[in-house]
């Protein structure tokens, strides 16, 4: 798969760092310098440019900037219609990480997600990796007490979601599908939760799993 990443920072590094020598990964943001950096740490031949290229070469892109600059970054890639039939994969979440607070507000009572697929109706949104620190991502692989991380995802367009979840397999994770991307509201509250512990000082690699009794924990 052809995957962009918007901003290079943890996320972005971590999330790329699994995917190389399995996609064609681009990086950019808004210093040319910063994203070729991070492109040349992850193998020789990693792309990277201007947000507006990024678009043009992903078939996915990776959202990767604080929630706060999601939308003046989709402007700066071109707009609403540069992601017409593209995945937009937002890992973002709109929480204030001092107090956990989980700031629906700002997207008028919306998740992220839905405010982003409102800004951008043709682009194929999905919602994943949202509910874990950056360097669970690193993990390989990411097994929590015998049983493999599941990674919950949503949206409403089933084929993005399956390019979406065999990413989510990429980085050694189970990916179990929450349904339409009207739930991605529960992803962002659930990562609200993550976010309070871990500022409240919990190890980085506290999150929280789904356990499936018919999987059977990793012998
Ligand atoms: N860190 C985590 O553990 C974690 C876990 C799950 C989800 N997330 C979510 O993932 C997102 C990224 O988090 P992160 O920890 O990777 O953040 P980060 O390390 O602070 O990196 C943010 C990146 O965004 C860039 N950026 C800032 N403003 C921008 C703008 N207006 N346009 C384009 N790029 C911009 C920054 O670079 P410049 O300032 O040089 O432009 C930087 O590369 C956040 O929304 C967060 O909620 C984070």
């Amino acid at each position: 798969m052809r995957v962009s990443f918007i901003g290079y920072g943890s996320m972005a590094e971590s999330l790329s760092s699994r995917w190389v020598g399995k996609h064609e990964l681009f990086i950019a943001g808004r210093d040319p310098n910063k994203a070729q950096s991070l492109a040349s740490r992850l193998a020789q031949g990693t792309k990277a440019g201007s947000p507006q290229e990024a678009v043009e070469f992903g078939e996915v892109i990776i959202l990767a900037t604080p929630h706060e600059a999601v939308f003046e970054a989709l402007e700066a890639s071109g707009g609403s219609n540069a992601f017409a039939n593209k995945i937009l994969l937002d890992i973002n979440n709109p929480v204030e990480p001092s107090n956990g607070d989980y700031l629906t507000k700002s997207y008028h009572g919306v998740s992220l997600s839905e405010a982003i697929a409102a800004y951008s109706p043709k682009a194929k949104v999905v919602k994943a990796f949202n509910m874990c620190q950056a360097k669970v991502w690193q993990m390989q692989p990411p097994t929590f007490d015998g049983r493999l991380l599941v990674t919950l995802y949503c949206g409403d367009d089933a084929q993005a979601k399956r390019q979406v979840a065999s990413l989510i397999e990429d980085v050694g994770s189970e990916p179990v599908d929450l349904g339409e991307l009207k739930y991605a509201r529960l992803l962002e509250a659930a990562a609200a939760i993550v976010i309070k512990l871990l500022f409240s000082g919990r190890n980085p690699y506290t999150v929280l799993n789904l356990i499936q009794p018919e999987i059977k924990p990793i012998s």
